[in-house]
């Protein structure tokens, strides 16, 4: 009796992440439920003070830095979007680097990880592609298309794997494509079944897109991970903005599946149930962050959802329905949508919950979650889609960042009350991580690392680390000895303007300082712009003959402006788009003499000339 009790008491334990093996961070979000939470009480309240950083791993390709680092035994594996590195989790020593040479790039360049499963890796590569990597090597096992990334389809999420079967959804909804997430047989790469998160036709919500032609570009992008709950063989994903942005009225109706979770059964893809947090959405309020499973104290099943709206959802798993819904950021003009002359709103469309969503400590049950303040003006007017740019309709007019500030928010995971809020002076989009030893750790756009007080919230310690902190920050052990690492450097100046900042890098801190200070490990650089290959050479012949000229020959600038001047565009779709619709004293280059691809191979090779802004 007793010893049947003891044992369905671990296996629930187990299925709730909390086996007694909890030494590692063997997952984007820890475990499949997503809970962030570490049972390592070495590093405490009494004495956090002395953590300090013991190595640096300069990763050596800037950019978008927002990986969220893995950690299975001694090894941690990270992500930029070209490279996969697999270091030492204490001392930063590199055991191989990959590097994608393919020359494919996204509209978008970020990558936020692997996904871990016996003893291979899973993630995106640039081009929409999904490779599985052994882990031990950093060797390609197999590589998958995935989408179509010249039509804006591409993978920034980090895939999760379970049972023989790995998961991705495409990114991309501001470019209009239409949305869905695959389930993979984690031995071949073979595509198990699709779901379509716009639904058409004769599948359930299509009937929420009243114009039609509107679903088949109606956007539904997933862009960081995913949750399952491997009891109950669900899979939860988190399904992003309705596209054209900013124009609701082109495309009436609730928009599902966008702005919502939806459930499906994670064998065969079918659709168990939703949640739609915002219906018909004008602000581009996606939910962005993987959704995460808890249990309250009355033995309630829910999901908690940090919205781009400003707000934390827990939603019943038996009713559906919201329980609770809690404000993170300031809230205004919800209600309203985008005018000609431009609506004010808040959060806009670079706040709320990014792309790190809440966490979950189960032995207090709070739920903790960071946040971006930041509003926005928001217009609609005259556009088009065109294949592979962004379809705004039309408008997002910033604030000064000076405005951004963050949050980091603790919740009563019942009730949703508001237990204390820690203000940030930028915003945080960095993961949360609650710990056994009464902490919380987490970073800011500043650059700040910080340990709080998980029961007050007071700052413990702050550590700036020079760099905006945009990814993961995580808890593990290696040789019986709790460490913690952050990432440093994110430059994704498109994402968070001149807030992000600083070079790559990856800190990891212990308890006692090594004496001659933290012992750095640099790698080599590797190039923003999708590395050197055939296409970035033809675009440099293209750039030097038709550009170099007013440009200058390293786009420093002549007659025409630098074009490697932080002022000048960086994003891939914001070059393509100049350069084939360009203001007054540039000429007309596109049809003609340059053509489609002429006009992307010039536009990568411009990139690569940018390679300390990306
Ligand atoms: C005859 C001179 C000339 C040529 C040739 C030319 N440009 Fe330009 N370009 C300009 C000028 C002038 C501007 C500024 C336009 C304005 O703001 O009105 C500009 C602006 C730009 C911008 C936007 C810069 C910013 O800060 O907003 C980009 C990007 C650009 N050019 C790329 C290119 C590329 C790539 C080529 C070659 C395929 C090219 N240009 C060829 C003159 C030229």
């Amino acid at each position: 009796m007793h010893g049947v009790i003891l044992a369905t008491l671990a296996a629930l334990l187990a299925a709730w992440g909390c086996s007694g093996a909890d030494t590692g961070w063997p997952a984007y979000n820890k475990t499949l439920h997503g809970q962030r939470f570490s049972a390592l009480a070495q590093i405490t309240t009494a004495n956090v003070s002395g953590l300090s950083p013991v190595c640096e791993l300069i990763i050596g390709e800037d950019g978008a830095f927002q990986t969220g680092p893995v950690a299975v035994g001694d090894t941690m594996f990270l992500t930029t979007p070209h490279t996969t590195v697999a270091m030492h989790a204490a001392t930063c020593q590199v055991f191989w680097r990959h590097i994608d040479t393919s020359g494919k790039y996204d509209p978008t360049s970020v990558n936020r990880g692997v996904a871990y499963l016996g003893g291979r890796l899973f993630r995106g590569l640039p081009g929409s592609r999904l490779a599985a990597l052994q882990a031990s090597s950093g060797r390609v096992v197999w590589e998958v298309p995935v989408g179509d990334f010249s039509a804006g389809e591409f993978l920034s999420s980090a895939p999760i794997a379970w049972d023989g079967m790995v998961y991705i959804g495409l990114a991309g909804g501001d470019w209009g494509i239409r949305g869905r997430i695959m389930g993979y047989d984690a031995a071949t790469g073979r595509e198990v079944w699709r779901f379509n998160t716009i639904p058409m036709g004769l599948e359930r919500g299509a009937e929420t897109w009243h114009i039609s032609g509107t679903a088949e570009r109606g956007g539904g992008g997933t862009w960081s991970s995913y949750a399952l709950d491997p009891a109950a063989g669900e899979l939860f994903v988190s399904v992003g903005n309705p596209a054209p942005d900013f124009d609701p009225d082109a495309r009436l109706g609730d928009n599902l599946f966008t702005n919502s979770v939806v459930v499906l059964d994670a064998k065969s893809g079918n659709l168990k149930w939703w949640f739609q947090a915002t219906a018909n959405d004008g602000f581009d309020w996606d939910l962005a962050a993987a959704p995460m499973l808890y249990r309250t104290g009355d033995g309630d099943d829910r999901v908690a959802l940090g919205s781009k709206n400003g707000y934390v959802y827990s939603v019943s798993r038996a009713t559906h329905k919201a329980v609770f819904k809690t404000p993170i950021t300031t809230i205004l003009n919800a209600d309203q949508r985008p005018t000609r002359e431009g609506v004010r709103a808040c959060p806009g469309a670079l706040g709320g919950v990014e792309w790190n969503g809440p966490a979950f400590d189960p032995t207090t049950r709070t739920i903790y979650v960071g946040s971006v303040d930041w509003c926005m003006t928001f217009k609609t007017g005259g556009y088009e889609y065109a294949r592979g740019q962004w379809y705004f309709g039309t408008q997002m007019i910033y604030e000064p960042t000076d405005s951004a500030v963050g949050w980091v928010y603790a919740l009563d995971g019942t009730e949703g009350r508001v237990r204390w809020r820690f203000r940030t002076p930028k915003p945080v989009v960095a993961g949360v991580t609650p710990t056994a030893g009464g902490l919380l750790f987490t970073g800011d756009l500043a650059g700040n690392f910080y340990a709080l007080d998980k029961r007050s919230g007071k700052a413990l310690l702050t550590i700036p680390t020079g760099g905006a902190i945009a990814g993961g920050v995580v808890t593990y052990l290696v040789g019986g000895k709790q460490y913690v690492a952050t990432t440093s450097g994110n430059t994704s100046r498109g994402t968070f303007r001149n807030m992000a900042g600083g070079t790559a890098k990856l800190i990891v801190m212990a308890l006692e300082a090594p004496p001659r200070g933290p012992r750095r490990v640099r790698l080599a650089p590797v190039n923003a712009g999708g590395l050197v290959s055939k296409q970035v050479e033809e675009g440099k012949q293209l750039f030097e003959r038709y550009c170099a000229g007013c440009h200058g020959a390293q786009g420093e600038g002549g007659s025409g402006p630098s074009l490697i001047a932080s002022s000048a565009p960086h994003e891939m779709a914001a070059i393509l788009a100049f350069i084939k619709n360009p203001r007054q004293l540039m000429p007309d280059l596109y049809p003609d003499p340059l053509n489609d691809r002429q006009v992307s191979v010039t536009a990568m090779y411009v990139r690569t000339l940018q390679r300390w802004k990306h």
